[in-house]
This record gives C-alpha cells, structure tokens and sequence, in this order.
C-alpha cells in the first residue's frame, strides 16, 4: 500500500448515510473564472454527531446555518479541530481527492491531541466520497481551482468548567476555490512571538493554533510584511513553518526543508514535494535550517528560492525575507527553477496529465 492512501477494501461499503439534497442548487450563481478563496460554498455538508460514546449516523444536508447553544464548550475551551485538503479534477472529467488518506490520519492525530474522540478512517473516506460525489458539479475544471474540502470538529457539550467534553460535532464542507495566493510575498523572521513549543499542540491542525498567530501576524503587516517566518520557541534560532504553510529553501542548488517535529505540521505537499524533488534528482535536505544559515546564504548569494507548501497554495513564493537587521529580497522568480518545476510536477499528477506512480489520486 502507498502511504496515506487507504485500501479501497478499508472503505466500508455499507456505510450509508441520511441524504436530504437542498431544493435549488446555488452553483448558478457562481462565477468560476473569478472565485475568491473561501468565501463560496457548496450545496451540501456532512454532519455526524458523537453522543454517549459513540458516533451517530452520519448525514448529508443542505449547506446553512445552525444553531448551538451559547454554553457549547467549543466557544469557552476551544476543542476544535480541522483540515484542509482538496478534490481536482482530472484531465479525464472525474473528480479525485488528493491523498485523502494522510488528512484522515492527520486529523485524528489532532483529535487524539486534543481530547476528542477520532472519526473511523472507512466512515470518514465515505463522506468524503459521499460529499464530492453528490457536489461533483462544484469541482472546478480551471486548471488553477479546485475544490476545498474542511473537515472539522467541535466540542459541543453544554457546560461551564473546563474538562473533555462528551459530545462532538463533526462535519465537512466543501468550497471552489481559484488560486490562494497570486503575489509573492514579503515575510519576515518572527523573533519574539511563537506559534507552538514542544510539548504544545503546534503538530496538530487545532484552531486555537490560529488563534494565537493572528496578533503577531498583525504586527508584522504593520511593518509591510505579509506572512511571518516561525522560529522555534525557546532559542528563535531555528526556522519552522511559513504562515499556515511549510517553509522551504534552495540554498547551492539543495532542496532544505525543516525537519518535521512536535512544533511543525506534518504537510502533506511538504512530504509530496520533497517525494517529487527527489525523483527530479533534486537533493533534498530535512533538517533543523538556522536562521543563521539562511543570513549566510542570502549574503553569500547561495540562497536562490525561498516558499512556503501547503494545501491551500501548493507552492507559495516569498520575494523578500526580512531578518532581524535587514531585509534579504530573493532573485526575480525567472531564474528559479526548483520550486516551479515540483509546482508543475505536482500539478500535472493530481490533475492526471502525469503519472500517479504513488496511487495518490482517489477517484471519487
Ligand atoms: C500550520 C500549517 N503548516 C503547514 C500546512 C501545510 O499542510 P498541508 O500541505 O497538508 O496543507 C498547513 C496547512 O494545512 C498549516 O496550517
């Protein structure tokens, strides 16, 4: 079996789920040449509650609104958890996710961490076929969009005081999506704020994560930079993620990427580009990057391409890297040539116009 893709025998059949299809699909009011990201959804979501210790029957709805109670304990101790992954469509007209197995995995990692209660991998790789399959007309066939898939949970017990709580809300909606970021970006070397330390929950997708990195991103804005460079908690010597994403470096032709840890979300386009760079015969290093070496480099002139990877973007490229006495601006995206060639290597597989050599397309 290739890692993170599920057996098609592991996928329960039997699993069926309560369908109510909304009466007037919204897709007609959709411009698909000009989405804007995450602000359009599909018709439909996926709900299925925990209660008593176990999970209920799982349902697909019509996309809207519901209600909770103001007590729900997701608002006062923030169990909630999520993730991001996508469905292309193939150069085929099928629709497929994109290793869907590795978010499954991924977010019950996160629900261990968290506290709560993980989803059975065969009922969550059903509704997420489900889900696309009745919303298959909102995959775009753009070679830029895609369809967004955010699975995600909460605690949703009525109660003050902080413990576990034992019931849970678990859902998925999807949204067509044009491309994340269209510029480059400036960031800057974050030195006093961190996102996660060991021990945290910095290598779960839990949303307070989010939370906690919005004041110093605001910060950095301030100073005109869009994105910030994490560094590890206790020395700030060591670079981590870039934003949301997965940072990566070319520094003397070398593919580094930091070392996955407690601190760093395990991406699954970091561990796809690093698989594609290798098979280009690009050499690929993961391991701690000082910022220190990043300084070097850039003042040596060795440090030739700088991005962040991650679902949302794929490939998201930084124009200038902000240290903490000066700001280091990278050569002109033309002269690089690393990380477009794993952008369109990527692409190309997940659309079908490649090979697939690691089964990670599941048609759905
Ligand atoms: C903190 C963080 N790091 C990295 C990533 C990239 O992960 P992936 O490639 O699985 O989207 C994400 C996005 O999910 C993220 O939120």
């Amino acid at each position: 079996m290739h890692p993170g893709t599920l057996p098609i025998s592991m996928i329960r059949m039997d699993t069926s789920f309560d369908v109510r299809l909304c009466e007037n699909s919204a897709i007609n009011q959709v411009d698909f040449n000009n989405i804007a990201f995450g602000k359009v959804f599909s018709d439909h979501v996926f709900v299925m509650d925990y209660l008593d210790g176990e999970w209920q029957k799982g349902s697909i709805e019509p996309y809207g609104p519901m209600s909770m109670s103001p007590a729900s304990m997701v608002f006062h101790y923030g169990q909630a958890i999520f993730e991001g992954m996508k469905a292309y469509r193939q150069q085929d007209g099928n629709a497929s996710l994109f290793r869907p197995g590795d978010n499954i995995k991924r977010f019950n990692l996160s629900a261990v961490r968290m506290s709560m209660p993980e989803v059975p991998a065969d009922i969550f790789m059903q509704a997420l076929v489900e889900l696309v399959g009745i919303d298959n007309q909102w995959v775009p066939s753009k070679d830029d969009a895609s369809l967004y898939i955010r699975p995600f949970m909460f605690a949703t017990d009525s109660h003050v005081g902080v413990r576990a709580s034992h019931s849970y809300r678990f859902m998925i909606f999807t949204c067509p999506v044009g491309a994340y970021y269209s510029k480059a970006v400036r960031v800057k070397v974050e030195t006093e704020y961190t996102r996660a330390a060991m021990g945290g929950t910095g290598a779960a997708k839990a949303a307070g994560n989010y939370a906690g990195s919005l004041y110093p991103t605001k910060l950095a804005g301030e100073q005109g930079y869009d994105q910030l460079l994490w560094t590890d908690a206790s020395s700030h010597k060591f670079i981590e993620e870039c934003g949301t994403m997965n940072a990566a470096f070319v520094v003397a032709g070398k593919l580094l990427v930091p070392a996955t840890s407690d601190t760093i979300l395990d991406g699954v386009t970091r561990k796809s580009a690093i698989q594609l760079a290798k098979d280009l015969g690009i050499t690929v290093e993961e391991r701690a990057i000082s910022v220190l070496e990043l300084e070097e480099a850039a003042k040596a002139g060795t440090l030739t391409e700088a991005f962040g990877l991650g679902t949302a973007a794929t490939v998201s490229v930084m124009c200038t890297i902000g240290f903490k006495n000066c700001d280091f601006d990278l050569p002109s995206f033309d002269t690089w040539t690393v990380a477009p060639q794993i952008k369109t290597t990527l692409e190309n597989l997940r659309r079908g116009y490649s090979e697939d050599p690691y089964g990670w397309n599941i048609p759905v």
